[in-house]
């Protein structure tokens, strides 16, 4: 004890980094979006103590522990997933060409009814070791119903940032086994909450699941904004994803399914609204007037034939939108730059309202992957770009292949030429989850093999296997 106070009083006084990351080219993200050439980053523990570039006088740098060198390299904050299922890792590709509803019934509600805690920690440790593989650093991750507490275990093990909701559904569309009283959802989460939020300094959060308005009574939704107003989480909410859903929901409330939300006090800043692909003008108009967040899923929404989110207009609207790759079973992926790149795509599709092709940027996707994201978590103070004072949370890519080459648009390449395989070494809260590929806190291979033959045995359990 002794022995670490003095290495603690020592590093303050000779003021000894923990790291340094020289000579990469980074991608700040900051207030001005500088690209600085031959910067060096300073860590000190989990925050960045400094970044000096390459023009500036280096000796500021102070020695570090641990030097790496990332000539040849581009950094950029890491990646900010603003919506995933890591519960739905083990269901990759289970099924195809179907629609949201009938993908529910027939597969992911008899799958996450068929898993135990371990089949949750195995499926959500796999789902984020291929997240940190490919570049993200924090995610917003909403779970089943149950055994909710395996997903923070895997988070805390792994080293991820992640906000984890429960999945809290309460009606009798819900299978028995997904459906929960409404007291019983409620006492759930707040168990959670006590229990998780803000563990490992921080690292780890909780928020408010609602799944979707039909899963939900209004009596639920109320109650989860009034304890969202009362303790400031957040809210984490499927919406206005598939055109059968929102017709469902006219005919249940006579309202569109965002208006409704809106009456029930969950359109707001501390909303995650996830999908919005079938919005009215005037739902737009109530998302921008409240400063409720978008998240964006085109992967998803393009593979469950759900529509496209209509980003261009959201942005004419100043509505901050984010982007996420919501579960392995929709996508079938985990890896942020295949659906920045879809992301930036589907939104040139020509023959979409007010839609110009200028519209969205590689530099616009690259904000709603890293300082739009972390300000839909309410978390812009602390993650989201490369800056002095901010958690030190890292990407570094290797961009010198053949399939990136030659570099003329260090922003075009990173958004339309590249995918997760070039991220190389991942930092998360100072601390090196990934390092030349390799996973530091978890073994790979055991994983893989443990993944398997438990996602075999949740598709034998819950009889949805091929027939053949
Ligand atoms: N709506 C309700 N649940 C889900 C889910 O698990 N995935 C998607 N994409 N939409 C949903
Ligand atoms: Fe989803």
């Amino acid at each position: 004890m002794l022995l670490l106070i003095a290495i603690k009083t020592i590093r303050i006084w000779w003021i000894l980094a923990s790291l340094e990351i020289k000579n990469g080219l980074v991608i700040t993200m900051d207030p001005a979006r500088r690209i600085l050439k031959g910067a060096s980053i300073i860590v000190e523990d989990d925050r960045i103590l400094n970044v000096i570039a390459s023009s500036e006088n280096s000796t500021e740098a102070p020695a570090a522990d641990k030097v790496m060198d990332a000539a040849g390299m581009i950094v950029i904050p890491g990646l900010v997933d603003c919506h995933v299922h890591t519960v739905q890792t083990l269901f990759r590709g289970i099924c195809d060409n179907l629609e949201l509803l009938p993908w529910l019934q027939k597969y992911i509600y008899p799958m996450e009814s068929a898993m135990d805690s371990e089949d949750v920690y195995t499926s959500s440790l796999a789902g984020y070791a291929e997240m940190i593989k490919s570049g993200t650093t924090t995610c917003a991750d909403m779970q089943s119903v149950r055994h909710t507490d395996s997903a923070f275990e895997a988070a805390g093990k792994i080293g991820i940032r992640s906000l984890i909701a429960k999945s809290m559904m309460d009606q009798d569309i819900i299978p028995e086994s997904l459906q929960e009283d409404t007291s019983t959802s409620i006492a759930e989460s707040m168990k959670l909450y006590r229990k998780w939020h803000q563990a490992e300094d921080g690292r780890l959060r909780c928020m408010l699941g609602p799944r979707f308005l039909q899963g939900c009574s209004e009596k639920l939704l109320g109650e989860v904004a009034q304890i969202s107003n009362q303790t400031g989480m957040s809210v984490h909410i499927h919406a206005a994803e598939n055109s059968t859903e929102v017709k469902n929901d006219i005919e249940k409330y006579g309202k569109r399914t965002v208006e409704k939300l809106h009456d029930l006090g969950l359109v707001g800043a501390k909303s995650l609204l996830v999908h919005c692909v079938h919005l009215s003008d005037r739902e737009i108009g109530l998302i921008a007037e409240e400063n409720a967040n978008v998240v964006h899923c085109p992967s998803s929404n393009l593979k469950l034939a759900s529509g496209i989110c209509p980003v261009p207009r959201l942005m004419q609207s100043q509505v901050n939108v984010t982007v996420g790759v919501d579960g392995a079973a929709c996508n079938d992926n985990l890896d942020m730059f295949k659906d920045m790149k879809l992301a930036s795509l589907v939104s040139k599709i020509s023959g979409q309202p007010q839609v110009q092709v200028s519209s969205v940027s590689a530099m616009n996707i690259l904000e709603m992957a890293t300082v739009n994201g972390a300000r839909a978590l309410g978390m812009q103070d602390e993650i989201g770009s490369i800056e002095k004072g901010k958690k030190a949370d890292l990407t570094i890519l290797n961009m010198r292949n053949a399939e990136t080459t030659p570099m003329l648009d260090v922003l075009n390449q990173i958004i339309y030429s590249t995918d997760g395989h070039a991220v190389k070494t991942v930092i998360i809260d100072g601390k090196i989850v990934m390092e030349n590929r390799h996973l530091t806190t978890v073994d790979e291979d055991a994983l893989v093999q443990k993944a398997q033959s438990r996602a075999e045995k949740i598709v034998e359990k819950a009889g949805v296997g091929k027939k053949s």
